[in-house]
């Protein structure tokens, strides 16, 4: 096997682990090796239960794992055997020091160009595949060159745009994939040594090339401009309770308009996920840093309307439960950011879950995909209380019925298909009453709901209150 056709990436994360498997599937000529340094993470790589939830992942995997796709936790024959090294390890935001709370922590990125130039035995192509800020290649650059043992090295950028709960299908058929690298002839050689590896299934006019620093930047701003989009439609669902119109509605008719397009204007209860935050804080910091004062303000604004459509949803929570949650049951369905994924990092239900322990309430959680320790660490982490004091007010549930058994409200933070056809008479039944239900997702059956007698309560809606006709209700028994 030609040794430019080795390729390693160090990260088997959400992004690493299932871009390499999507090489490997489509490559059965390259031997694509990923590495970890969390040596439980890649045991589970290794076995039929893999660290990440992704629809289609554990088919893919299992089809190249073993034949030309390893796990290991030999960083360094990773990177000595690979002509390419993918870099795709976490860059949380800052939490000390300069830049604290907005900048991106790039420690480990730095550890990584470190390792790969003291270790390499010939000349290699480095790929961030981590989101990083613009010019951190140039950071790299220097690291690498100034350990370089006389061998070359070609930095490029190459973004990952592929969503959770969608990665396979993403990295499948991509709308574009971003290759950035150096103006040289070398830089150009390495660019295009990358292009050949996805021209394999991506249609060429889709692979797009430009110069290092719009490929880092690409990233972010394409990022910022989804979550402004999120952001910009949340602010508006404020408008719409207060005026009566409705924000499904709303947008639906300003998405029929070919220049606005449909896609990515559902309103809810907060964006989450590891990167929407973290990247336009990144902008921030760098608007800020260039001296862009106008410009960080602007894109911050984006940050502080998720922030606030968090608090609003749990204000709301309490004013409609006669301004006191507590010692009330609350049913949570949904933990993770988003559907069809296990991750919970930085997802709105977190913020929900620690506002509404603040006001002393009983959490009933449950999520398909999310493990009660999942649960409660990133609960742990979010109050400051341990586990074990946790464990008295937040009951991880098998299943939504019982979450949903005694309770006073359900409050809807993930959008999981399952809850639009749960069987609502039922679960009202065993419910306390008045029974509210708050969805943060507009994905319950509302009509239906409020024909049984539920407080329904949805982001970018008012509804009428009092109780359903019996011609109302059995229209909507009927729908
Ligand atoms: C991460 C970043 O969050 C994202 O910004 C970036 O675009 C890609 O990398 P993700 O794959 O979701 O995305 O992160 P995570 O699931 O945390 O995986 C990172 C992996 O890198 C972890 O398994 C961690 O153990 C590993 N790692 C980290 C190393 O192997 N070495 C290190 O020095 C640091
Ligand atoms: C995002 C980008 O979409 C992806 O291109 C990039 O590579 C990584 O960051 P991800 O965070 O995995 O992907 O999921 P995404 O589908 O973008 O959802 C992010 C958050 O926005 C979720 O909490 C989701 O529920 C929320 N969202 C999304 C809305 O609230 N409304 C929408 O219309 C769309």
């Amino acid at each position: 096997m030609n040794a430019s056709l080795n390729i390693c990436c160090i990260g088997a994360g959400y992004v690493g682990g299932p871009t390499m498997a999507m090489i490997a599937a489509q490559c059965p000529d390259i031997r694509v090796t990923v590495v970890d340094m969390d040596a439980a993470r890649i045991d589970q790589w290794n076995s039929d239960q893999l660290p990440i939830y992704e629809p289609g992942l554990h088919e893919l995997v299992m089809a190249a794992r073993g034949r030309n796709l390893f796990f290991s936790t030999d960083i360094d024959s990773g990177i000595r055997q690979a002509g390419i090294i993918f870099v795709s390890v976490n860059t949380p935001t800052k939490s000390y020091g300069i830049g604290a709370g907005s900048a991106s922590d790039l420690t480990n990125v730095e550890l990584c160009a470190r390792r790969i130039a003291a270790v390499a035995n010939g000349n290699k192509i480095v790929v961030e595949k981590s989101t990083l800020p613009v010019r951190t290649a140039e950071s790299l650059k220097r690291v690498l060159h100034a350990n370089a043992n006389g061998y070359k090295f070609d930095i490029l950028s190459n973004p990952e745009f592929l969503a959770e709960g969608t990665a396979v299908a993403d990295l499948q058929s991509p709308d574009r994939v971003l290759i950035g690298g150096d103006e040289t002839r070398s830089g150009q050689l390495a660019i295009q040594e990358l292009v050949n590896v996805y021209a394999r299934w991506v249609p060429r006019e889709r692979i797009l090339t430009t110069n290092l620093w719009s490929s880092e930047l690409s990233k972010l701003v394409s990022n910022a401009l989804l979550a402004q989009r999120i952001s910009s439609v949340n602010a508006l669902s404020a408008l719409c309770e207060a005026t009566g119109a409705d924000v499904d509605e709303v947008t639906f008719a300003a998405g029929k308009d070919s220049r606005i397009g449909s896609k990515f204007l559902k309103a809810s209860v907060g964006f989450g996920g590891s990167c929407f935050q973290k990247d336009i804080l990144n902008l921030v910091y760098l608007c800020r840093h260039y001296g862009l004062n106008e410009v960080a303000n602007y894109w911050e604004q984006v940050v502080t309307i998720n922030t606030w459509q968090k608090t609003r949803f749990v204000s709301r929570m309490i004013d409609t439960m006669f301004n006191t949650i507590a010692g009330k049951r609350i049913a949570i369905l949904g933990f993770a950011f988003k559907k069809n994924t296990n991750d919970t990092r930085a997802s709105a239900a977190i913020d929900v879950c620690r506002a509404l322990l603040n006001e002393r309430a009983q959490l009933a959680v449950y999520d398909p995909q999310v493990t009660s320790r999942a649960i409660l660490s990133q609960l742990a982490i979010a109050t400051g209380l341990p586990v074990s004091d946790l464990e008295k007010r937040v009951h991880c549930e098998s299943d939504p019925y019982r979450a949903a058994d005694g309770a006073d409200a359900l409050a809807v933070l993930t959008e999981w298909d399952e809850f639009k056809s749960l069987d609502f008479e039922f679960i009202y039944r065993s419910m306390k009453k008045p029974a509210f239900a708050f969805d943060g997702r507009n994905i319950l059956p509302h009509a239906l709901m409020r024909a049984i007698g539920y407080d329904v309560q949805a982001i970018g809606k008012s509804f009428p209150t009092g109780a359903p006709t019996s011609a109302q209700y059995s229209e909507a028994i009927s729908a």
